[in-house]
């Protein structure tokens, strides 16, 4: 193929590709599956890595990310981000409309949306392709965050119909609560800290350093504000709704996302509607906003000190509600660490009695002063478990003095600890303390890890209390005459307890779920000894890159944070598990019982088939990968690695320092040069 055909076809994909995107994430109504889309998007990817000149910033092949920013350019809003005035008082909205309706003399049309909590962004686009993201920064001056913003799938790189040859929109960047769930859950399995709010991640992902971080984290975006661009369209709706046939995601009418009115009691449905239904959206809103439609009046209206007079926002107030502090307790978890809890004078709070709340670690408990026998304000955010946010101090207070945190573990006394840099306490003494013993064998047990039938957490529990276990290495010494008739308790402390014991079907299922995870694959083990911030992914990229447990214990913390995806806290978490005796002697017992230590070549299964028929040499030093490294992943993903560039290279991976003759070589017989990112880009 010639650099001419390649362009043709370069442009045909992209087309393609950026269709089928609109479809899938605009529309949510794909019209061809995952993987057909995957063979084009390979194709496309080939394609630039052949022709890398033909490549251009907004193609599709972007979305991934792969590029890293050390700091992002401050740039100048071309007219500034504005804020809207608040309030969550009903009157002060029919006030605001009224007045509006008395400033223009004549009746007017108000627009009302959702008020999507998130973070705001001005998109700049130029001959329909995007040129620039800029955060709102202080209004008038804001970050540069175009890489990031390239990975947001909803966002066009590249707009249809008949758009204006440049313009600028702006909307709200924002994490789906569905998608911020399953991230928190992933952290919980890794023993990390959990993120607070859905708002917060997405601000935090959007000035992430690494886009192909940002690329993993599913934003995702609503457009909300068209700015003027000499458009002959009168309505600040109508130019919302023309913006979306460029392309865009915008506000959808059916769904009563966005609506127009001409009276105040509109307005108020509208609010009362969302009031009410806002829960059962799959993102997070915080109100109302309301807007007068006609463009023409805005200039009329103008502007008060900070914020213009043509639109306001009604905010939700916060389910919150103020009840007494009795007690504060602490729970430890699998991994040690503390989370301090308050108990409640029992409340009513949307629709649920509320005994507990979170007090989330020591630093908020000073920040807020909060004493035993104060009132505190209690809240139900977009989260489910409660929080108490303040002190309600139109009541008495409680204690006299500031609230004493715990120094030592309130399951095993041990003195607790707190690592530089982290927020929570820890109790460091994981091979005796109840909660983490029994956490660490929930973990052992669960579906992901070794996926023991038979066993849950009730028996672990029973077994634990009986004393026949101390460990999961002891679960595969268990025999049919200890596990018969074994008590365990059914049911938590709140609820009634009940007593049950194993019966012969149950132990014959426990023995032969115990079995049977004798072959789960070493991945899955590894993922199962519960070393904190190694979850799943991780383990999975260290068992695949070690091959055994034996050659894991002997690499050095440089040679452990050159596996993929293993950074500095991962490397040294890892190094101090395995300097605990403790941990030795489960191993020991697990390799005794018959576990995969090793991955078992046969199985060895490719991380995917991105390289397989590609002959790669490799030259030079990287920055990601190390010489074994860089070998290993292109194995793992099919490829071959050979010595020297001949005619029957592939791709040559160049690193810095290439040697000049190999660069020739290359050049000469028109071999496709490489980086490491373009390699990590072809197998994703
Ligand atoms: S219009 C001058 N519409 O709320 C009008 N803003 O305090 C500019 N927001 O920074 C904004 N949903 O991040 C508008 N449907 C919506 C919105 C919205 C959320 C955010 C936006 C802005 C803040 C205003």
């Amino acid at each position: 193929m010639n650099s001419f055909e390649a362009q043709i076809r370069i442009t045909e994909l992209s087309e393609q590709l950026n269709a089928h995107n609109y479809n899938y994430y605009v529309l949510n109504a794909p019209v061809i599956s995952d993987q057909e889309f995957d063979f084009l998007l390979k194709e496309l990817e080939q394609l630039e890595l052949q022709f890398p000149e033909l490549k251009s910033s907004n193609s599709p092949t972007q979305r991934v990310g792969g590029d890293i920013t050390d700091k992002f350019e401050k740039v100048t809003h071309k007219s500034p981000m504005l804020s809207l005035s608040n309030s969550y008082n009903q009157e002060e909205i029919q006030d605001w409309a009224k007045r509006a309706i008395e400033l223009a003399g004549k009746p007017i049309d108000f627009v009302m949306e959702l008020k999507y909590d998130g973070v705001a962004i001005a998109l700049w686009y130029k001959n329909g392709q995007l040129e620039r993201a800029v955060t709102r920064g202080d209004g008038s001056v804001g970050e540069d965050v175009t890489i990031n913003v390239r990975t947001i799938s909803s966002i066009p790189l590249q707009l249809k119909g008949d758009f204006p040859s440049e313009f600028e929109i702006r909307g709200e960047i924002f994490m789906p609560k569905g998608v911020f769930q399953k991230l928190n859950e992933e952290r919980a399995e890794a023993g990390e800290e959990l993120y607070a709010n859905p708002r917060n991640t997405a601000s935090g992902t959007l000035k992430q350093q690494d886009s192909k971080a940002v690329a993993k984290r599913k934003l995702d975006c609503f457009l909300y504000f068209v700015l003027n661009n000499n458009s002959t369209i009168e309505t600040h709706s109508g130019r919302v709704n023309h913006a979306q046939s460029w392309g865009f995601k915008t506000p959808d009418p059916s769904k009563r996302m966005i609506e127009t009115t001409s009276s105040v009691e509109g307005i108020m449905s509208f609010i009362s509607f969302w009031d009410e239904h806002r829960t059962t959206l799959p993102f997070e809103i915080d109100g109302i906003v309301i807007k007068v439609n006609e463009v023409q009046l805005w200039d009329e209206l103008g502007m008060t000190a900070k914020s213009p007079r043509w639109a306001i926002a009604y905010k939700f107030k916060a389910e919150s509600i103020s009840t007494k502090l009795l007690s504060i307790t602490y729970q430890v978890g699998r991994t040690g660490a503390i989370t301090p809890v308050a108990n409640l004078t029992p409340i009513q709070l949307a629709g649920t009695t509320v005994r507990r709340a979170s007090l989330h670690n020591a630093d908020q408990i000073e920040r807020l002063d909060i004493r035993v026998g104060d009132f505190v304000w209690v809240e139900k955010g977009g989260e489910i478990i409660p929080k108490v946010t303040a002190v309600d101090t139109s009541q008495p207070r409680g204690a006299e003095s500031m609230h004493e945190y715990i120094a030592n573990c309130p399951e095993c006394n041990t003195p607790l600890i707190r690592l530089e840099g982290e927020v929570l306490h820890y109790c460091p003494n994981d091979t005796q303390c109840r909660p983490q013993l029994i956490g660490k064998l929930e973990h052992f047990i669960s579906r992901k890890a070794m996926n023991i039938d038979g066993l849950g957490t009730e028996t672990v529990s029973g077994l634990l209390a009986s004393g026949l276990i101390k460990d999961a290495g002891d679960l595969y010494f268990l025999n049919y005459d200890q596990l018969i008739g074994l008590e365990f308790q059914v049911g938590d402390d709140s609820e009634e307890t009940k007593k049950r014991s194993l019966q012969a079907k149950s132990v014959e299922n426990l023995l032969a779920g115990l079995e049977a995870s004798k072959q789960v694959p070493f991945e899955r083990v590894l993922f199962a000894m519960g070393i904190r911030h190694v979850g799943e992914t991780v383990a999975k990229k260290i068992a695949r890159s070690v091959k055994s447990f034996d050659h894991l214990k002997t690499l050095s913390f440089d040679e452990l944070r050159a596996i993929d995806e293993v950074g500095e806290i991962i490397a040294h978490s890892i190094q101090s598990w395995l300097t605990k005796e403790e941990h030795l002697i489960v191993l020991n017992k697990l390799i005794a019982a018959g576990l995969q230590f090793n991955i078992n070549e046969q199985d060895e299964v490719l991380l995917s088939n991105a390289l397989v028929g590609k002959s790669i040499v490799v030259s030079g030093t990287f920055e990601t990968f190390s010489r074994d490294g860089i070998k290993e992943f292109i194995e793992q993903h099919g490829g071959k690695v050979v010595g020297s560039i001949s005619s029957k290279t592939t791709y040559v991976v160049a690193g810095a320092d290439m040697g000049p003759a190999k660069l020739k070589k290359a050049e000469d017989l028109k071999i496709p040069i490489i980086s490491e990112q373009d390699l990590r880009a072809l197998t994703d």
